[in-house]
């Protein structure tokens, strides 16, 4: 049972909900829940606030930190609804297990992301690129300098009122020097280093004008992984293929769901190995039809520039059918406009006595 202790005056009237910048608006509460002693305990709801941590913790200083990014929305009749959140759940204990960290129950993940999205259901912003975001972390917490696991840990969830990721059309470039994961690595694990390890080319590709890096395998920098915010999707001639998770990508749940969303519309999907050549030469016979990310954050992307050494693939005329198909029906399901025939769409169910 979670316990509620409501915070004395809410924020929510400084939220303006015309101008959502990502990820710097939290709503009011917190959830969290201790592991001591090889159990979860004294999970709680209370005011957002810091918390203390000793200098020492083992978090700090050897990474074990992993996380989830999803999505509550209001639907027509706005009520509250979670996007898939069971898909969360999962991968949030692969991501435990490869990084040495207890299992989280389900149950409890699921009561805590109900409650939560049921206490701030006021913050939930009802236009049709917004949403309420929820993430939920999972850091180590014991004081130690020994490198090995932590024998405690802190699971927290906030959420965050929150416009798209990226606003306009993303411009791409691959990079020659540094990798985002290797096989045998932790690429496929929503753990902070992957994102600390991309914070460094990630600003050298900024400024050189571009929004984002494509990263490639990091044995021949040949193979397309992913965008590290999103994974990639290119349509050459009316196929659509996409980086196949072999172990250094993320198994992206837009990613997942896209993939049935286009099958189930006709077309053919294949995930596979994507040789960067590929691309090229796809792009220089006029059959690169389009690129897009996807992912919680973003939804979909569209991609309006790949640079590929001294190649640009100008991708600014394409049409974008396939990314905004996919947009429009994720968009469609989440607020109802359409039959969920894959019940991905959840409603929220009132879990704690508000
Ligand atoms: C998400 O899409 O939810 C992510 O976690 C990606 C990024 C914002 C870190």
């Amino acid at each position: 049972m979670i316990k509620f202790t409501p915070t004395a005056q809410s924020k929510i009237s400084s939220l303006d909900f015309d101008n959502i910048p990502f990820g710097q608006i939290f709503t009011d509460h917190l959830f969290q829940v201790d592991y001591i002693n090889g159990e979860w305990v004294n999970p709680e709801i209370s005011e957002l606030k810091p918390i203390p941590v000793h200098p020492g913790n083992l978090a700090w200083h050897y990474g074990q930190s992993i996380f989830e990014g999803m999505k509550a929305f209001k639907n027509k009749d706005g009520e509250p609804v979670l996007f898939r959140p069971e898909e969360h759940i999962y991968r949030l204990n692969a991501s435990a297990a490869r990084m040495s960290m207890p299992e989280f129950p389900k149950d409890l993940f699921l009561e805590a992301v109900h409650s939560m999205v049921d206490i701030e259901r006021a913050w939930i912003p009802p236009s049709k690129g917004s949403a309420l975001y929820l993430r939920p972390v999972m850091v180590a917490m014991e004081e130690a300098l020994g490198v090995r696991a932590s024998k405690e840990y802190k699971m927290m969830i906030m959420t965050l009122p929150v416009g798209p990721y990226y606003p306009k059309p993303v411009s791409l470039v691959t990079e020659k020097k540094y990798v985002r994961a290797a096989m045998g690595g932790v690429g496929e694990a929503k753990t902070a280093g992957n994102y600390a390890a991309s914070l460094l080319p990630a600003q050298k590709a900024k400024d050189a004008g571009f929004d984002q890096i494509m990263w490639l395998d990091a044995k021949e920098f040949k193979y397309v992984q992913e965008i590290g915010t999103m994974n990639i999707f290119f349509v050459v001639n009316d196929t659509v293929i996409t980086p196949i998770t072999n172990g250094t990508i993320l198994k992206g749940i837009t990613r997942k769901s896209a993939i049935t969303i286009l099958k189930d519309h006709g077309y053919k999907v294949e995930e596979r190995l994507i040789d960067i050549q590929e691309i090229v030469d796809a792009y220089q016979a006029g059959t690169l039809k389009e690129a897009f990310g996807a992912g919680t954050a973003a939804l979909t992307s569209n991609v309006h520039l790949i640079q590929h050494g001294d190649i640009s693939m100008d991708l600014s005329q394409t049409e974008n059918t396939v990314s905004n198909l996919v947009k429009n029906t994720l968009n469609d399901l989440r607020f109802g406009e359409i039959e969920d025939k894959y019940n991905w769409i959840v409603p929220v169910k009132s879990a704690v006595p508000v």
